[in-house]
């Protein structure tokens, strides 16, 4: 089976990586094929993670590049079609709800490709953040939609998809996390920083809801700046914030503005930190299973585990409340006490999504018959190879 796996922005890596690896234990069931989109292209929001998670080096890089929601979708859209008829995959694997996600859905729907989605289900029922819509309908597109949390499930079936394509195996993500740990351990970022365990709080924002609201913003500043006089603050900044942030604030010796880090210097940095204040999804889910308290930025969640799990909560876009929530989190016990994980949150989740896709792989005689122009398995190169650039991918708009 002719498997293509489509990635294009930093969540998306380490969605895809552990997939890959166990579908390499199938050589004579799977040929693989890794397309970049090329959403994000920095060096430290995009090759640093193919080398922190010996990823393979992309097949094809699209380089689409940064703009508008419509312009970068349909970009992609355009871009990937081709690509998609040339290596005429048996499925295409697709994790999350970036736009390289929606797009990658049309292009197959468009095709009659099967669609495998990672991470499928989740709602936030807020229909102003461009993922949730990405997520309806890559869920409508979808012929596997493999969930990571109950509530994925309840909603899909109430949006009316059929339960057979419906597959619960837990959260991908946190088999990357768990492969990663050991090595995040040996990260010399806190040294670097001049931190010490359990003494300091990282932040991350990236939402255009907030950093690109310069009152909503300053709401959030202001708490960080009362809050660096109590306790270290780091604050790794995503390129959409910088843009916003550059006239706003500066680094003090309390509160770090620094670079995007890679995936082990990140890890190193969220389990070992006091507390995190964030509106990304992904770490609301990596909190939970490193068991430190998270608070979300936000005024809703796709991932309502999390909050079942009391290791998230969300909070109120004002200074106060952000201050007085970060307060009472000092005020509480180092850790969340240790309680259960979320179900299936153990490191296998994608060798169940392998194994549902092994039921279903017709042999390798299908792409044959469709014109396969390599030799199977002649794409990916060992993880040991790896590269952290992709001077290898065939690069088709750059
Ligand atoms: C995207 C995803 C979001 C995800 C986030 C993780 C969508 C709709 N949003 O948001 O779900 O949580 O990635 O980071 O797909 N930029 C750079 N270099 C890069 C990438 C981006 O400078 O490598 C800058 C550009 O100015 C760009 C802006 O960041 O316009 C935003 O990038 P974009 O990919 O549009 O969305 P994100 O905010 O990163």
């Amino acid at each position: 089976m002719k498997v293509m796996h489509i990635v294009g922005a930093r969540p998306n890596f380490m969605k895809i990586a552990p997939i890959i690896v166990q579908m390499r234990k199938w050589p004579e069931t799977f040929e693989q094929v890794l397309v970049h989109t090329g959403q994000h292209y920095d060096d430290n929001m995009s090759a640093a993670f193919f080398q922190d998670l010996e990823l393979p080096r992309p097949d094809v890089y699209l380089g689409v590049g940064s703009g508008t929601h419509s312009g970068q979708t349909g970009r992609t859209l355009i871009a990937l079609e081709p690509e998609m008829v040339r290596y005429a995959p048996d499925l295409v694997v697709v994790g999350g709800d970036v736009n390289s996600t929606l797009a990658t859905a049309l292009v197959c729907a468009k095709l009659g490709i099967r669609l495998a989605h990672i991470e499928a289900g989740l709602r936030s029922f807020d229909r102003s953040m461009p993922e949730e819509v990405n997520r309806i309908v890559t869920d409508q597109l979808s012929d596997f939609l493999f969930t990571t949390e109950a509530s994925a499930e309840r909603n899909l079936l109430h949006e009316g998809v059929d339960p057979k394509k419906i597959h619960f195996v837990g959260n991908v993500m946190i088999d990357s996390l768990v492969n990663a740990l050991p090595k995040a351990k040996r990260s010399k970022v806190l040294a670097k920083l001049g931190l010490r365990r359990g003494e300091y709080g990282v932040v991350t924002l990236h939402r255009p809801s907030n950093v690109d609201d310069p009152d909503v913003l300053d709401e959030i500043l202001a708490a960080l700046e009362a809050l660096s006089g109590s306790i270290g603050i780091i604050f790794p900044v995503h390129p959409r914030t910088r843009r916003q942030l550059d006239s706003r604030s500066r680094s003090t010796s309390k509160l770090q503005l620094i670079e995007p880090l890679g995936y082990l210097d990140f890890l190193k940095l969220t389990s070992n930190a006091r507390f995190v204040l964030t509106d990304s999804g992904g770490l609301q889910e990596e909190t939970t299973y490193l068991e430190i308290p998270c608070m979300t930025l936000r005024a809703n969640t796709e991932r309502p585990v999390t909050i079942e799990m009391g290791t998230n909560r969300l909070v109120p876009l004002r200074a106060t409340d952000i201050e007085r929530c970060a307060r009472r989190v000092l005020g509480e016990r180092t850790r969340i006490a240790k309680r259960s994980k979320p179900p299936l949150w153990d490191g296998r989740a994608a060798r169940r999504i392998v194994e549902v896709l092994r039921s279903v792989a017709v042999p390798d005689a299908t792409s044959r018959r469709r014109g396969s122009r390599r030799s199977p398995r002649s794409h990916f190169v060992a993880a040991s190879e790896a590269s952290p650039g992709f001077q290898n991918a065939r690069v088709v708009k750059k």
